[in-house]
């Protein structure tokens, strides 16, 4: 099928909502003959479009396949900026590497690197972040905000916040945050998020925001030494989700938060991320470079820094890796 007819079809259906839209609106709409349309649909449902046809009703799509390409990004998405410009592969080295070189020849912002599989897929504290294929989110969000340097973690607390909102939207999950970025459900982590910067000392030229989703992975899809730790949304919610849709969602939820971020400054993000935070007024073990520090977490403060009240006072956490001591 000719892509810009397929696309036209995929639109149509996607903006149907479910609906029925008669044979004859499609052939109108495509420019072309009943017959054709016939074929057209046929060709969609050889690359997994479930869709029904009834007599005198027409076509709906009932269901999607869960591929995750451009078109199926950008069909649908209801946001002004953010994932209007997308760069998809199927098989990258890291969206990060690539959404730096993007940024380097002046990607706009909002752009997004997103791919089926990575194979250097980084994560926090130079781990490796396992991004095997057709099962994940993996995408890299460009931002170009005119803040200073020092603020720029709290736009990873803002795109954990934006996350969370986009899961409890497309499955229900209420999902909470473990400072400073990952998103766990049930205890087990679902979300990673790692942000990175282009700047001077006095100037913040970009911000990447890379977020790692585990989304229809089953149990049997993580490595081992994963097992214990991580989940995904499908094992969460015992359905799979629609990829393409769940990047759409967060874009919109990404682009409120972050508009009401430029407007009011941190505060309602703030805010919003104490109410999914489930660190907060625990007792923690924070593990960074410069040693290990048990304690109750206060809170965060201004720049998104960890308060932890210590038995040798209080102490500001800048970057760790938290453990939940059993209360
Ligand atoms: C973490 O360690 O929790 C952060 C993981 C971040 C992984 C994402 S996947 C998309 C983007 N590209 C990368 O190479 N890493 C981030």
């Amino acid at each position: 099928m000719q892509s810009n007819l397929r696309k036209k079809l995929i639109q149509l259906f996607t903006e149907a909502d479910g609906e029925f839209i008669s044979g004859q609106k499609i052939s109108e709409e495509l420019g072309c003959s009943r017959t054709a349309v016939w074929k057209h649909i046929e060709d969609l449902r050889k690359s997994g479009y479930e869709l029904e046809a009834v007599r005198k009703l027409g076509y709906k799509m009932i269901k999607k396949p869960d591929k995750i390409t451009e078109d199926e990004i950008r069909l649908g998405l209801k946001t002004k900026k953010m994932g209007q410009t997308i760069h998809f592969q199927d098989v990258v080295s890291s969206t990060q590497k690539i959404a730096h070189e993007l940024a380097n020849n002046g990607a706009p912002e909002g752009t997004i690197i997103v791919a089926d599989k990575q194979t250097e897929g980084r994560g926090r504290m130079a781990r490796a972040w396992h991004s095997p294929e057709g099962n994940g989110i993996w995408m890299s969000i460009i931002l170009r905000p005119e803040i200073p340097v020092q603020k720029t973690p709290q736009l990873t607390l803002l795109a954990a916040v934006a996350i969370v909102q986009a899961i409890e939207e497309q499955t229900g999950i209420a999902a909470e945050i473990k400072w400073p970025n990952d998103i766990l459900i049930n205890g087990k982590k679902v979300v990673g998020i790692l942000t990175e910067l282009q700047a001077e000392a006095d100037q913040v030229h970009s911000v990447i925001v890379g977020t790692g989703i585990n989304v229809n992975q089953l149990a049997a899809d993580f490595p081992e030494e994963l097992q214990e730790t991580a989940t995904s949304l499908r094992l969460a919610s015992g359905e799979k989700i629609d990829r393409a849709a769940l990047v759409q969602t967060i874009m919109s939820t990404f682009e409120k938060r972050y508009e009401d971020y430029l407007a009011y400054g941190f505060e309602p993000i703030k805010l919003l991320w104490e109410s999914y935070a489930l660190t907060l007024n625990r007792e923690l073990t924070a593990r960074t470079l410069n040693g290990t520090f048990h304690g109750k977490a206060l809170g965060i403060d201004e720049e998104g820094v960890l308060i932890l009240e210590t038995s040798d006072g209080i102490k500001k956490i800048y970057s760790a890796d938290i453990d939940i001591n059993p209360s």
